[in-house]
């Protein structure tokens, strides 16, 4: 199969980095084209980008031009992960002359048009994008991936409403650094410290669940039928969100009943054998101690959803710690997926 070309905008951050890497061997994508902000176009890559990935930056890239981010010479399929000042202005524009546009960012996830998609929880809603094509005008689109804290919580729910229904989730995170973007936090404000306030993280994470779990009905989403609160704190971590769950269920379970419906979770990724998608998109620890950012972030190459601490919770029903690695399935990792299902489901022909 010939590769499709993508774009990326955005390429130079932390996210940026994270789909080049991830695309280097990738057997359906390749990268075409790059582009940032005006102060890195018309650099190299290598000259422009200040490469925080562990693995190399890929060979290919390395003198590939960066461009501003303005359609025209940029392949069809593009990936977003501008900052969010200017990703909502520059993503439209692309959308209106004919791109896909694949998003990370939070500027268009709650537009009642436009998908908030993580593949395993909720494909349906990619058919919005009718909807969104035929109201706008436009000859491309925009297809969004949920906040990186949200993600975790979100596929670590998603089983329990579905066998039990979800009457009330109560989440207090622990954020990575690396969710601040580069250079991101000073390291006089997190080293040795926990900083309990993410400007608009607990809002984005209560309004994004209930339209992920939301149902599909003519046309447009209703939101889920359940009541959400979050507490977000960033924490002196490098990569990976934690997240202390605790939740009241619609029906009678017991702690086996959870860990058995996260066990068996399988969805449409893996049904297609999507190139990104984890086999087990769920992984329950048994140890008493875990998951842990620095043990268990790399789970089915950062891309699985890591539960454990299953127990009975006095205030709620049930309590457990779930992590997710933010820049890969929180992120990079998730549009990725996002764009193979579109592939895979006829979006991209
Ligand atoms: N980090 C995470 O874990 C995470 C997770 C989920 C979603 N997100 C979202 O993804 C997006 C990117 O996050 P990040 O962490 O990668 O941020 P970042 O490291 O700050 O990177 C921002 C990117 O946007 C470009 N940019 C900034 N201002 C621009 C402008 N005026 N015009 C064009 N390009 C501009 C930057 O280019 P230059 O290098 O040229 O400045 C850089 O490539 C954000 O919307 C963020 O909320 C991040």
């Amino acid at each position: 199969m010939k590769k499709i070309e993508v774009g990326i905008l955005g390429a130079t951050g932390m996210v940026g980095q994270r789909f080049v890497s991830l695309l280097e061997h990738h057997p359906w994508f390749e990268i075409a084209w790059l582009a940032a902000s005006e102060r890195s176009a018309g650099k190299t890559y290598a000259e422009a980008c200040n490469w925080r990935v562990r693995d190399p930056m890929p060979r290919a890239v390395r003198d590939f031009p960066v461009h501003e981010c303005k359609p025209g010479k940029a392949p069809q399929l593009v990936f977003s992960s501008l900052d969010s000042k200017v990703a909502g202005e520059v993503e439209k524009e692309f959308a209106r002359t004919g791109h896909v546009v694949v998003s990370n960012s939070s500027n268009h996830r709650m537009d009642a048009d436009v998908p908030l998609l993580i593949p395993e929880v909720n494909p349906d809603h990619l058919t919005l994008v009718r909807t969104q094509r035929k109201e706008r005008g436009w000859k491309g689109m925009i297809i969004t991936n949920p906040n990186c804290t949200t993600i975790g919580l979100v596929m670590s729910l998603a089983p329990l409403e579905k066998t039990f229904g979800l009457e009330k989730v109560l989440m207090t995170s622990m954020q990575a650094v690396s969710g601040a973007g580069y250079p991101g936090v000073p390291t006089l404000d997190i080293l040795g410290n926990v900083i309990p306030h993410i400007a608009g993280e607990e809002e984005k994470v209560e309004r994004e669940t209930l339209k992920l779990l939301g149902k599909l009905s003519g046309g447009q989403v209703k939101p889920g039928d359940f009541v959400v609160s979050a507490h977000c704190n960033r924490v002196p971590v490098e990569d990976g969100h934690t997240e202390s769950i605790s939740v009241a269920l619609r029906t009678k379970a017991t702690v086996e009943d959870l860990i058995a419906a996260w066990r068996k979770f399988r969805s449409r990724p893996q049904e297609l054998q999507l190139p990104s998608a984890p086999k087990h998109p769920i992984i329950v620890k048994d140890e008493p101690d875990r998951p842990q950012p620095k043990f268990d972030i790399h789970a089915e190459n950062g891309m699985a959803a890591v539960v454990g601490r299953v127990r009975p919770c006095p205030v709620l029903q049930f309590k457990y710690t779930a992590l997710s690695h933010n820049t890969i399935r929180g992120a990079a990792g998730a549009a990725l997926l996002n764009a193979e299902l579109m592939k895979a489901e006829g979006y991209l022909d």
